[in-house]
């Protein structure tokens, strides 16, 4: 493997780089594969419940794809890659065949499961970064804050039945996660300000 700074520096912190560079690709095809499986169930989802889920779903499926895309760059600048087939056994793939006609109470637990897994996920790699690698350690802190957000919306969907959740009408798409993002896609998002 060809001399990386960034690696060196990682390791030189204490830190096993080669683990955590897994980590990080776990999680990242862990955001994609949600995105997949996001995208499959807003098409299955009807009525007007189906409506109100396919709203939140959508939002979590957009941040979903922002922390792939966020995710990336941090672990090919730590010398790693990405598989060259999509597999992927985290997020939603990890948890069961989601139901081709799908049904909100069935799938919020589905959901609700995923996001509590992505929260430890996300937790772990924070604890294992901070104080260490302080670039990784502040974009997993931010995935991390959006993460906690797709939680808090599939409990209160689950408390407040057809109800939109309060929260979910609160904040614009990745408000933490935007400041790392090189897309010139998001250059027109309304969001930034990573707070201080
Ligand atoms: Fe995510």
């Amino acid at each position: 493997m060809a001399r990386c700074v960034a690696r060196e520096l990682v390791e030189g912190s204490g830190i096993d780089a080669g683990r955590l560079v897994d980590l990080l690709v776990e999680r990242a095809m862990a955001e994609v594969g949600n995105y997949y499986y996001y995208t499959l169930l807003r098409l299955h989802l009807v009525g007007v419940e189906g409506d109100a889920l396919r709203r939140v779903i959508d939002d979590a499926r957009e941040e979903d794809r922002n922390h792939y895309e966020v995710l990336v760059p941090r672990i090919f600048e730590l010398g790693g890659s990405l598989p060259a087939v999509l597999g992927g056994s985290g997020g939603l793939a990890a948890l069961q065949d989601l139901p081709a006609e799908a049904d909100v109470p069935d799938i919020l637990p589905v959901l609700l499961k995923s996001a509590e897994e992505s929260v430890r996920a996300y937790t772990h790699l924070c604890a294992l970064t901070s104080g260490k690698d302080h670039r990784t350690y502040n974009l997993v802190l931010a995935i991390l804050h959006e993460e906690i957000a797709h939680q808090v919306w599939f409990l209160e969907f689950l408390g407040r039945g057809l109800a939109e959740p309060r929260s979910y009408h609160q904040r614009a798409i990745s408000p933490f996660v935007t400041p790392f993002l090189q897309s010139p896609r998001v250059a027109g998002l309304k969001t930034p300000a990573y707070p201080a």
